[in-house]
């Protein structure tokens, strides 16, 4: 059952020149829900994330908080409590974990404040806290994930966007990762998007998942229903008959 509607797309399409990135794409995020974006390379998906972020040219939709229309400022986006993490996980290396943490809270003009989130942040992830004064460039790929997770809670976002969050890291470390967005989805009550690639690396923390395919949402399941049908397979592998 969806829960109460934080945001929402409706007929949302995007244009690149003459490539159309989205088609008429509607889409719902429940309050507190965690919601995965799959779909082969090209689909749309962080075009979908870049949209809600206000970052991609709206061509025709409207995306909606609380069912209040955004305005695509990124300033706006992130004061409204969106944030997002993008493909690629893209920390300051010559920056250290800390100085990394500020940059997320660039808008917060209370240092006291802007402490005690850079402190909640690092809670949720001990094993940078113990490095905090280290530059990013010495962490892990897994450690440089988290950091970039760590630097947009700074943000106390009611909506995570995560692009990718598991690209080029071990399945160990993937399952740490997600159990971090699960924990904090848990404690602070934040919605989270997700774009992933394995369904089976997700299915413990989602509750729903949309599928996209060039640019289309065509299918929108539970992470059960969705291993059961074999729609993910027919869209990766190129053969849904469009
Ligand atoms: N800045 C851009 N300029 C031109 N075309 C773009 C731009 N960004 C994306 N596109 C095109 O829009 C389409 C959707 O791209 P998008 O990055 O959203 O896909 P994706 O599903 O995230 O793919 P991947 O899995 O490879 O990250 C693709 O055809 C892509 O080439
Ligand atoms: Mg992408």
């Amino acid at each position: 059952m969806k829960k109460e509607h934080l945001l929402d797309l409706k007929g949302v399409s995007v244009h690149y020149g003459g490539v159309k990135a989205l088609d008429k794409v509607d889409l719902s995020i429940g309050q507190g829900e965690i919601v995965a974006l799959m779909g082969p390379n090209g689909a749309g998906k962080s075009t979908v994330l870049k949209a809600i972020f206000g970052i991609a040219p709206l061509g025709s939709g409207e995306i909606l908080l609380r069912g209040k229309r955004l305005k695509p400022v990124v300033y706006e986006m992130v004061h409204m409590g969106i944030v997002l993490v993008p493909q690629g996980r893209r920390v300051f290396t010559h920056l250290s974990i800390e100085e990394n943490l500020e940059i997320g809270g660039f808008f917060i003009k209370n240092r006291e404040e802007l402490k005690r989130r850079m402190e909640e942040a690092m809670d949720f992830f001990p094993a940078l806290k113990k490095k905090r004064h280290l530059k990013a460039r010495v962490l892990s790929g897994g450690e440089q994930q988290m950091l970039a997770i760590a630097r947009g809670l700074i943000a106390d976002p009611k909506v995570l966007l995560l692009d990718e969050p598991s690209l080029g890291l071990a399945p160990k470390i993937i399952k740490e990762v997600f159990a971090k967005v699960k924990e904090i989805n848990e404690r602070k009550g934040t919605a989270v998007a997700v774009v992933e690639h394995n369904l089976k690396s997700l299915l413990d923390i989602v509750d729903r998942a949309y599928i996209l395919d060039k640019g289309r949402v065509v299918a929108e399941e539970t992470a059960e229903r969705l291993l059961k049908s074999d729609i993910l397979e027919k869209v990766f592998l190129g053969k849904l008959g469009r």
